[in-house]
């Protein structure tokens, strides 16, 4: 497969291209110390303020995409065959862009330092192609934070500017876009370095295997949602990285034979209608994880192999009894996901091996699923408890039970003893769910850190499952009682 040394991408219409770019360069420091952009802001320099927010431009299906992200979090090597957006480029000729103008005409900034990024996440939302409802402009800068301002204002302004239909240069331009996107995407891979510091970005599946194999080393990297912490608060050093975003069959997501199959590169963005298609918690719990700009970059595959304990699709893909498909070289292998969890920072990975794909079987006609993410906050926070539920019923009674919990053990954990005692229980007949709900203690010991203490989790995790069976019983199957602490006496 030809390589190529440059990083290239589209920047104010034309073709940048880069060589000898370290590898762990931000696109945020890029654009500060480099092309001495500053209007992009660093805040916490982590991912969670949002003032480094910009927008990358991405070729899908022939069109273009806006989907904003964390700038410092971001890896050069991420931006190559995309088109980078920064707030310096909005305004045209001395007239600002019309989202720039609602937010100066309705005061939605005070001290700015925050402004971009907020302008930079709307002007995302002004190309989403629809008029967004008051929710939709929520969500879409929950992952912005103004100390000052208030959010009402820029609310009110992002309603004001953003109609569904694009009037803008970008806009304009779309169709030439477009074309400059395509051609950047030419199947070469990227290998920018050199044998002992490198960032590569394969176009092949065969490439990044041989590549990932040759290099057990390697940082392997997705959407760095996690690794840009490693660089930018762990200070650690990362020689050398591989991206799998640009192996085209990593973002497919297949929906057939009753399964869902998803390439381990592909991002929440890309996976969410097909993951609130297979049931409506899921997409609750996915519209929480992180932020857009998280969830733009973030990758379910990245999810799974952190293999943090606190993860959030880990137990609902655990619950929905998964397969995760690896692949070393050219030899692929399948284990149930949760097999893949072996100990907390310990997984069923060797070195070199990649994360490939994950397989979710749908639920049947006779399964009913609940999952809850339970958080300090609602939006853009780590879960304190991630629980999800899958029964399969015969009529009202429970045949079988898969009770998956994070945040609960030092990995994502099914709890067997639940799951025994739930088998042939009557969801018309609450006190029989006791035991179950009693037996999460006898399979989870959680610890007690800032997040939540252990009695907590573990009267939260009690309260879920019991929550759950609540919900799937209906509100007339005398379940009033289980709403009592456990350890009250009946
Ligand atoms: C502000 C913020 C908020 C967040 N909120 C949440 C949240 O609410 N819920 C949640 O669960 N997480 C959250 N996260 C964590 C993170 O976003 C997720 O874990 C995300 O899914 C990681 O995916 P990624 O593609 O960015 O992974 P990366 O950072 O690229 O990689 C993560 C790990 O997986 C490895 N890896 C990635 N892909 C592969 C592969 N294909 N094969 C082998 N190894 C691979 C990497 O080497 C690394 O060890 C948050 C992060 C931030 C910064
Ligand atoms: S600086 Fe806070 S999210 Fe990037
Ligand atoms: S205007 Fe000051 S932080 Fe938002």
């Amino acid at each position: 497969m030809a390589s190529r040394s440059a990083i290239r991408f589209l920047r104010r219409g034309q073709v940048v291209s880069l060589e000898n770019v370290p590898p762990m360069r931000t696109v945020l420091d890029y654009l500060r110390l480099e092309e001495k952009s500053r209007g992009t802001k660093e805040g916490c320099n982590e991912g969670d303020c949002g003032a480094c927010t910009v927008t990358l431009g991405s070729l899908r299906d022939g069109n273009v995409v806006y989907e904003p992200v964390n700038a410092c979090i971001l890896l050069m090597g991420q931006i190559d065959g995309k088109e980078l957006v920064t707030v310096d480029d909005l305004a045209e000729d001395g007239t600002l862009h019309p989202v720039q103008k609602a937010m100066v005409d309705l005061h939605g900034s005070q001290c700015g330092f925050c402004t971009p990024g907020f302008i930079m996440s709307l002007f995302a939302l002004y190309h989403s192609g629809k008029a967004p409802t008051r929710q939709d402009i929520v969500d879409q800068i929950a992952g912005n934070l103004c100390r000052c301002t208030g959010y009402r204002p820029i609310v009110d302004a992002a309603a004001r500017a953003c109609s569904g239909t694009a009037l803008d240069r970008w806009a304009r331009a779309a169709d030439e876009t477009a074309r400059k996107l395509a051609k950047l995407q030419d199947g070469t891979d990227l290998f920018c370095g050199s044998a002992d510091s490198f960032i590569a970005r394969p176009a092949s599946a065969d490439s990044l295997c041989s590549l990932a194999a040759s290099n057990p080393e390697a940082a392997i990297v997705a959407g760095a949602t996690d690794v840009g912490l490693w660089i930018t608060k762990q200070m650690r050093e990362l020689p050398r990285i591989i991206l799998v975003g640009g192996v085209e069959e990593l973002h497919r997501i297949s929906d057939k034979q009753g399964r869902l199959s998803i390439g381990a590169a592909a991002t929440y963005a890309e996976a969410q209608a097909q993951l609130e298609g297979l049931h409506p918690d899921i997409g609750e719990v996915l519209r929480r994880i992180g932020s857009r700009q998280v969830r733009a970059s973030g990758t379910v595959g990245g999810n799974i192999a952190n293999g943090s304990p606190i993860g959030d699709m880990p137990p609902m893909l655990i619950a929905l009894d998964a397969t995760l498909h690896l692949r070393h070289g050219s030899d692929v292998r399948s284990l149930p996901l949760e097999s893949f969890f072996v100990g907390y920072g310990k997984q069923d990975r060797k070195p070199g091996e990649l994360v490939w794909r994950i397989d979710v079987p749908k639920l049947a006609a006779d399964q009913v699923f609940r999952a809850y993410k339970i958080s300090k906050r609602f939006d853009q926070d780590i879960s304190a408890v991630m629980a999800a539920f899958r029964f399969t019923l015969d009529g009202r009674r429970v045949m079988q039970a898969r009770v998956a919990l994070g945040g609960m053990a030092a990995t994502p954990k099914r709890g067997p003893r639940a799951e025994a005692m739930l088998q042939g229980v009557s969801l018309d007949d609450p006190p029989s769910w006791d035991r179950a709900i009693s037996a999460l203690a006898e399979d989870f010991q959680p610890i007690s850190d800032m997040r939540a203490s252990a009695d907590y989790r573990m009267n939260v995790a009690q309260g879920l499952l019991g929550k759950a069976l609540i919900e799937i019983a209906g509100a007339d199957a005398g379940t009033t009682r289980i709403l009592k602490p456990l350890s009250e006496p009946a």
